[in-house]
């Protein structure tokens, strides 16, 4: 079956972009020609959503364990940032396109963080697709301010402990708003989670592939939507 807006049945997908630096590497390339290369893939794997249908796509840029990467690294992965939220989002903002990011945003550079804010202020009203950008992101962190918020609540008198329930956790967590994660694919082949929603995964598919990041490309996704699309999601049932 060829997969359409029409057809799909995938709302939300995660994507854990992993395999930048081994795919340069493997070339006798600098690690930052895979950053590069795997930024150039993010606009391409954006575009390919939008047109798939998907309607919240969340992507993994930057997690809070990567602030202990080389200096120089560093300096490159968030050059790569200021490029692209300089000019790749432009584009994506003029396809309707609603963008906005979680993580903790104190960690980023001033001019980064304003031009962050100034993209989730113009594309507020967006009605596209939803592109989200996990940057400066860590789930346990998310979840340890969520419960810091959650108990300010209590504390204050604006809630009872007994509101506290599964909603009104989940919209004290920086993804407020959107529903959760139906698949979740990690490129690379590493199989595991490194701190990335955690709480939102809580019935997510994954799918991990060997496929390097800056090797990804809308064919690939295609294939492991038709497999997401094949899987039964049983939510406990019998
Ligand atoms: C993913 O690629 C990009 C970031 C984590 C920022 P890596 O840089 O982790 O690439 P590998 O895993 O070392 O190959
Ligand atoms: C996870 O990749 C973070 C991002 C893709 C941004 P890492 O390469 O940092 O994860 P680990 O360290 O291998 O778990
Ligand atoms: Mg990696």
């Amino acid at each position: 079956m060829v997969l359409t807006k029409e057809n799909n049945k995938l709302q939300h997908l995660a994507i854990i972009m992993d395999g930048n630096g081994r795919w340069a590497t493997k070339r006798g390339l600098p690690r930052s020609m895979g950053h590069r290369k795997g930024a150039e893939v993010v606009k391409e794997i954006t575009r390919a959503a939008g047109e798939l249908g998907i309607k919240y796509l969340t992507l993994y840029a930057f997690s809070t364990e990567n602030w202990n990467r080389s200096e120089d690294e560093v300096k490159t992965l968030m050059g790569l940032l200021r490029d692209y939220l300089h000019s790749d989002l432009k584009e994506i903002q003029e396809n309707n396109v609603r963008i906005r990011f979680i993580g903790e945003r104190d960690m980023l550079d001033a001019d980064i963080s304003k031009k962050m804010a100034e993209i989730e202020a113009e594309t507020l009203r967006n009605e596209g697709m939803t592109l989200c950008i996990a940057l400066s992101y860590g789930s346990r962190q998310e979840i340890v301010s969520a419960v810091k918020k959650t108990a300010a609540l209590v504390k204050e008198g604006d809630i009872s402990l007994n509101d506290v329930d599964v909603k009104l956790f989940s919209d004290m967590l920086y993804t407020k708003g959107m529903p959760d994660p139906d698949l979740v694919i990690r490129t690379s082949g590493e199989q595991r989670i490194s701190n990335y929603l955690l709480w939102q995964v809580a019935y997510a598919e994954f799918f991990f592939t060997d496929v390097l990041w800056p090797d990804f490309n809308k064919k690939i996704l295609e294939d492991i939507i038709k497999d997401f699309n094949a899987r039964e999601r049983r939510y406990g049932k019998a």
